[in-house]
């Protein structure tokens, strides 16, 4: 099997009986052969993933319902949630439109967010009717410049999005710092950076409202999913109507399982809503999250550690002490990037690029935006290297020799 599309990554699974959900272990069967390519993305699906999925089909009620309370409870929990509340959407993008709608932004309003970022944030704003305006990035977290930002606020000035890149906390301080300067709304992507933390506390746990998501490839997945986070009573009723056709009561009685036949459409509304089949992957993922995040954060720590003596290559600064790692962004200077991808593809290991600049796609290049010298400089550097969760060593090994090797 040679592909590393991460629509692509297909296993096979016997036909064995399936063990106890508390049997988490990867399945024998899928079957990652040595010699094989190493994909950049290979989701964690276990034994315990199927048998919830498996139990929730059992159920038949495959629409939202008590599972998908269930999840949003259990990302509470994970992010230590304290009088602060998860609405669980179909995917991070919806997530983002709907976290901009609760927070009133609209047509006439600016958004700043980074251009070296995933063009979901650029299209949530713009699906809201108000403008994306780009702002470039710090040489040293690859997130927000503060500074920047600042230079582009406007009187239409609504909302800030700063991306917690590959996971690595932000300047969190300097967004919120800007944001109480100008009374601006900051809506977090925490898409990278479930798990990660601050000050020894969950990106989400605390300030404005946060969004993440749990696509096919994110640190954990429910196939496709999302979630807001906000301490604002208000606001999660507006985001429940918002991510159900804007049908009130309709949350309440799906979260048993069962369908309001008599209800009223209270606000404009959306089919954003995460699925109990979805909502089962998320649970069956989101009990292993500290599993996989220790493990993705040793070989975090390996190939830096190998990295840091190469000549020519930069990692990440950081000790990923407080980083839930979602890709290994690794820098590679003196515009070695293309030749390193092509060596590393003829040794079969895959590499992947986050991003290509925003403001250089087609349908953004109007777009108002500041001065973009350091994304400029960072794009054609960043190059993201194969990392799994419980990612096998000798995979990590070949990863190593493969990038060393083509410096030596
Ligand atoms: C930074 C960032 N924001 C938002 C998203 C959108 O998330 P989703 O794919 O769940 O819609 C992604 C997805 O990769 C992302 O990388």
């Amino acid at each position: 099997m040679r592909t590393n599309s991460r629509y692509a990554v297909k296993r096979e699974i016997d036909e064995r009986p399936l063990p106890s959900a508390a049997e988490s272990g990867p399945l024998e069967s899928i079957r990652a052969q040595d010699a094989a390519p190493i994909p950049v993305f290979v989701p964690q699906i276990g034994v315990d993933t199927v048998k919830h999925l498996t139990d929730a089909l059992h159920v038949g009620w495959l629409g939202m319902g008590a599972l998908t309370k269930e999840f949003e409870e259990r990302i509470a929990a994970a992010l230590g949630l304290d009088g602060r509340y998860a609405v669980a959407t179909n995917t991070g993008t919806s997530a983002l439109h709907i976290g901009l709608l609760a927070a009133g932004v609209g047509p006439g309003h600016e958004v700043i967010t980074p251009s070296f970022n995933y063009a979901a944030d650029h299209q949530a704003v713009l699906a809201t009717g108000a403008q994306v305006v780009m702002c470039d990035i710090r040489d040293d977290n690859l997130g927000i410049d503060c500074d920047k930002a600042e230079e582009l606020v406007t009187p239409r000035t609504k909302a800030i999005i700063p991306l917690h890149f590959a996971g690595i906390p932000c300047d969190q301080e300097g967004v919120y710092r800007l944001a109480r300067k100008y009374n601006l709304r900051v809506i977090e992507d925490g898409c990278h950076a479930f798990g990660s933390t601050i000050g020894g506390a969950k990106i989400g746990s605390y300030g404005d409202i946060t969004c993440f998501s749990f696509d096919p490839v994110k640190i954990i997945t429910s196939v496709d999913g999302g979630a807001v986070i906000t301490g604002n009573h208000q606001e999660v009723e507006t985001l429940r109507h918002l991510r159900l056709l804007g049908v009130d009561k309709d949350t309440m009685f799906r979260y048993q399982n069962s369908r309001a036949w008599d209800y009223d459409v209270v606000s404009q509304g959306f089919r954003y809503h995460l699925t109990n089949i979805s909502a089962s992957v998320g649970i069956s993922q989101i009990k292993r999250l500290e599993e996989f995040i220790e493990s993705r954060r040793r070989i975090c720590r390996a190939y830096s550690a190998a990295f840091g003596e190469v000549d020519g290559l930069k990692p990440p600064q950081t000790d990923f002490s407080d980083v839930s790692p979602f890709i290994y962004s690794l820098r590679v200077l003196d515009d070695r990037r293309d030749a390193l991808i092509a060596h590393l593809d003829r040794r079969g290991i895959k590499a992947g690029v986050h991003f290509l600049p925003v403001h250089k796609h087609t349908f953004f290049r109007d777009a108002r935006r500041g001065d973009m010298s350091v994304t400029e400089k960072v794009c054609p550097e960043v190059l993201t290297l194969p990392l799994h969760s419980n990612m096998k060593p000798e995979w990590a090994e070949r990863v190593i020799e493969g990038v060393t090797g083509f410096f030596r």
